[in-house]
């Protein structure tokens, strides 16, 4: 389960049991290294604190454990300015001295650690910490013993903190590199208000509209890569394999990176596009929230067509038996994508009947609930 600490949206990222074998695993090495002498275990406050606690419980032999405070950072970006908050408080003179760090990021602090222990004259220092981003480090220290490698990127939780919350969560969470997004996929019938409702829908929420069709289009006029592939296999008169659609949505979505999310129209149409679509939106932290579809009776979607079939032009808004089959079509096309989205509880279906504000209201309050 995703959690909100302060502004931020975090994700499950490292459980209790892996943060429980990588201190084991610690414990065993150093043990391993020190022997029968009894070390002095030094850990950096605030965030080694869990650590600190559990890793001593599972040190063999006997030890001694003192801490230092140092803070760096501020939100969730390490600072140049470290503060000593509380030194060494015992002298150390000739002992065996292991540093316990909750994490490594930038190596600021360790800068720091090494200035306070310069003259205290120690048998040995070395560094342990439990989780490492080299991706980050910018220092040329060396790093003794290293519980788990991680990506740069913004983690709490087992002692780590974002502005004062997260420490006390016993497993880590990983900062989501998209935070809290709505994305829909809209369905209606022909003639139900589909493309007017997404209007209104992506104004009200900031939504970034995408339509498979127009973004067919738009890869093929301006011949992206994308866009040509595409049409070399409607060339041929086949159709264009999911993975190219994906990969379109995929651009579209990465050139809307801050939106608050997006409607989908015209894609999904089977469970296969479906799932593809939703590893696309995990790959970006996210997920589909919903399928909201217009419910209209076949009997007005006959009348709307045709009324639009007088200033429309199209040819295939003008006949009553023409408009029928492509009801029913779009019925036999979605039943099973409604029964997709129904199993994960996202489906919706919203009376399309009424007036335009009437049914943007209808639409707002399914979306307010997500
Ligand atoms: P460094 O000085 O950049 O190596 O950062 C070390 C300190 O920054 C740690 O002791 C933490 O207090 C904090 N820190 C670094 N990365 C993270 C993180 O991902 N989450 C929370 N705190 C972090
Ligand atoms: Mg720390």
């Amino acid at each position: 389960m995703d959690i909100k600490l302060h502004d931020k949206y975090f994700k499950p990222f490292i459980s209790s049991k892996e943060i429980d074998a990588a201190i084991e695993r610690m414990a065993y090495n150093i043990h391993k290294d020190i022997g029968d002498e009894i070390p002095v275990f030094v850990g950096v406050l605030n965030g080694s604190f869990m650590l600190v606690s559990d890793f001593v419980k599972k040190y063999p032999k006997p030890c001694e454990v003192t801490f230092i405070k140092l803070a760096s950072y501020e939100g969730v970006k390490s600072t140049e300015d470290i503060q000593r908050l509380i030194g060494l408080t015992q002298d150390l003179k000739g002992r065996t001295v292991v540093i316990l760090e909750d994490i490594i990021d930038t190596g600021n602090t360790l800068g720091e650690i090494y200035r306070i222990f310069k003259n205290e004259e120690v048998k040995s220092l070395k560094i342990a910490t439990l989780f490492y981003k080299p991706d980050a480090y910018k220092k040329d220290y060396k790093l003794h013993y290293i519980g788990m490698e991680i990506p740069n990127k913004f983690i709490v939780g087992y002692g780590l903190d974002y502005d004062g919350l997260g420490r006390n969560l016993p497993e880590i969470y990983q900062i989501k590199q998209t935070q809290h997004m709505t994305n829909l996929v809209l369905f209606g019938p022909p003639g139900a208000g589909k493309g007017t409702q997404a209007n209104f829908l992506k104004e009200k929420y900031n939504l970034v509209h995408i339509s498979t069709g127009d973004v067919f289009r738009f890869n093929i006029k301006n011949e992206t890569a994308l866009g040509m592939l595409a049409k070399s296999f409607m060339d041929k008169g086949e159709l264009v394999p999911d993975q190219v659609t994906i990969d379109m949505l995929n651009a579209e979505v990465e050139k809307n990176a801050d939106a608050n999310g997006f409607i989908f129209d015209g894609f999904p149409r089977t469970n296969a596009q479906a799932d593809a679509l939703g590893k696309l939106m995990e790959s970006k932290d996210s997920a589909i929230s919903a399928m909201i579809a217009l419910e209209v009776a076949d009997d007005i979607l006959v009348k709307r067509v045709l009324e639009r079939g007088k200033t429309s032009g199209r040819a295939d808004d003008a006949n009553e038996s023409i408009i029928r089959n492509r009801i029913t079509e779009y019925y036999n096309k979605t039943a099973i994508l409604k029964e997709y989205y129904s199993a994960q509880n996202k489906y919706f279906g919203v009376d399309g009947v009424g007036n335009i504000k009437e049914i943007t209201t209808r639409l707002s309050a399914v979306i307010d609930n997500l």
